[in-house]
């Protein structure tokens, strides 16, 4: 009966016979549509991220191709739409700056646009969580569909990954170990497909969280980006994300409590970018959702390194995949999971789980058969990051896990890069290289450049690692003993601000302590006098003056003080 038929937001819009309704359907005929596609059928939104300045997105509109054969086959409507694209290695200063915009944006898009659900297609680091924000923000019914990753790298008859290989190369050149002509040489190999850097990395990372989170379908994180089945789950999500509209199956319906607590678990088991730390606390702040930094310490601590992945292991995505995929690894995990979370799938992630099976279990390892059994995301706090910093210990030398040393101070980036390969610069293996001037405010937007390159005078004594310290962030493909994220940041008048070269710095990992060992007066004394030459705001305009105003530290996920929370779906005035 008609009186059953549910009604759609977009019949808000289509679904009137006046002159509004006239405008808003009869240009959208323009494009090639039937009257009957206004009959009251779901509008699907796909909001692409592709750009030819995104290489990781490069191949979003064939897949938005596929996305559309399911919805039409579904009974929906398709309607794509671009959104800021964000070209992890081609954006200056650093696409976190810029995440935060792409998330209005596609908030915006969303919310005033005739669409009853939407289909996310983001892979490249801030991209799907920059989109998650924004579609977090209006809560209509969504799906994410990744780039899915690159084909592993390869280079003289070995596989290399996306990121890890080029800090090991760059440095290896810098210690006279690899000649100029090779390093330039493994460029080609090591991005040789459109997709994400097949690595761990941040958009891997972030592709396997919202897989288990329930926000894509199945083996969404893995299905290299080439393979046919990532077109197959293509169109099988354009189908779900129709039956997700009919149900009214919302945003907030999957992305809840429960499934930030399934992402946190997941970030140990496969040795995750710390990077997920900031995204999902911005996320959970536009739900209203309480998660805080010891929320990843908490839940993280007791779980393995389970999946063989550089950076922290030594496999690649592809070989992730053909080993089972994301659910294999959960099920090692399961007994730490709610399993009784619902997905876009429309069944259970238990279900998911139990169906999944392990095909290589030297890529994924048994619970009791561990990489490493240090894992997850460290919490830090201490007189040195009073709101908190993190470190990712599977990718840090356990050697160094407890570790006191002299500072070694750099204000600038650009100021360490003009002294680290200077044989006059006073440092030993055992410094401790302090970074400032690099969080969200100070850069601003906090690049990655938190896993320093080592002292050239140090490589060439054969030191692998050392203990860095910053408010930046460290690409997930990266690896170190590397604290990141200090909190306040050097800029906002954190003691990260009056630490000075020879002061004594203590790190204790195990008891999640860093520690300046000075006495508190004697820091108040400097951060007095701190303040009184505090540089002032050096942005007078644009996004960049309304980012540095408005962004939240670290430990709130950098988002923009205004934008947290949400404003729903509705929108009360016509626009003639
Ligand atoms: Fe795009 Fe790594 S540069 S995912």
């Amino acid at each position: 009966m008609a009186a059953d038929k549910p009604k759609f937001r977009s019949q808000d819009v289509y679904g009137r016979p006046d002159r509004d309704g006239f405008i808003h359907r009869s240009w959208m005929k323009s494009e090639g549509l039937p009257d009957d596609v206004f009959d009251g059928r779901p509008v699907i939104g796909i909001c692409n991220t592709w750009s030819e300045l995104t290489p990781c997105n490069a191949h979003l509109r064939e897949l938005a191709d596929y996305v559309k054969r399911g919805v039409w086959e579904a009974g929906g409507l398709p309607l794509e739409f671009p959104a800021m694209s964000l070209g992890e290695t081609q954006m200056r200063p650093t696409t976190m700056l810029f995440r935060n915009l792409l998330a209005m944006e596609v908030e915006e898009s969303i919310r005033g646009n005739p669409i009853d659900g939407v289909v996310l297609l983001g892979g490249c680091d801030k991209t799907t969580p920059g989109q998650l924000m924004g579609a977090a923000s209006v809560d209509l019914p969504t799906i994410v569909v990744s780039s899915g990753p690159m084909l592993n790298g390869k280079y003289r008859g070995c596989d290399i990954g996306s990121g890890t290989a080029v800090w090991k190369f760059s440095e290896a050149v810098r210690a006279g170990e690899m000649k100029l002509t090779d390093f330039m040489a493994a460029e080609s190999g090591m991005s040789r497909s459109p997709g994400t850097c097949m690595t761990m990395g941040t958009a891997s990372t972030f592709a396997c969280l919202v897989e288990a989170m329930g926000l894509a379908l199945p083996y969404n994180a893995t299905i290299p980006a080439v393979d046919a089945r990532r077109r197959v789950l293509a169109h099988q999500s354009g189908r779900a994300i129709v039956a997700a509209v009919k149900a009214d199956l919302r945003l907030s319906q999957i992305l809840t409590r429960a499934a930030l607590e399934n992402a946190i678990c997941t970030i140990a088991a496969i040795g995750g970018s710390t990077n997920a730390v900031l995204h999902l606390l911005a996320i959970a702040g536009r739900l209203g959702l309480p998660l805080n930094l010891t929320d990843f310490d908490r839940l993280s601590s007791d779980i393995p390194l389970l999946v063989d992945l550089q950076p922290s292991g030594q496999y690649l995505m592809e070989d992730f995949h053909y080993a089972g995929g994301l659910p294999a690894a959960l099920k090692q995990i399961a007994s730490k999971l709610h399993l009784d979370a619902p997905t876009v799938a429309g069944c259970k992630l238990g279900d998911i789980i139990a169906e999944s099976e392990c095909f290589n279990e030297t890529v994924i390892r048994a619970f009791d058969h561990p990489v490493r059994t240090e894992s997850g995301i460290w919490v830090l706090h201490g007189n040195l990051c009073p709101g908190g910093a993190i470190m990712k210990p599977s990718a840090a030398g356990e050697t160094l896990y407890h570790h006191r040393g002299r500072a070694v101070v750099f204000e600038t980036i650009e100021d360490y890069k003009a002294k680290m390969d200077d044989p006059d610069l006073d440092v030993d293996k055992d410094c401790i290289l302090v970074l400032k001037g690099c969080g969200p405010k100070g850069y601003p937007g906090m690049p990655e450049v938190g896993n320093l390159p080592l002292p050239r005078k140090l490589l060439a004594q054969g030191v692998k690692d050392m203990v860095r310290i910053s408010d930046a962030r460290m690409s997930g493909t990266a690896f170190g003993t590397v604290i990141l994220h200090v909190t306040p940041e050097s800029d906002a008048g954190g003691p990260l601000a009056i630490v000075k070269t020879g002061d004594e710095i203590t790190l204790n990992g195990p008891e999640r302590s860093l520690t300046l060992q000075l006495s508190d007066q004697d820091i108040a004394a400097r951060l007095t006098e701190w303040r009184m030459n505090r540089p002032s705001q050096r942005y007078k305009r644009g996004y960049y003056q309304l980012y540095v105003e408005h962004v939240l530290q670290a430990d709130k996920g950098c988002d923009l003080d205004f934008l947290v929370g949400s404003s729903g779906s509705t929108v009360v005035r016509e626009s003639h």
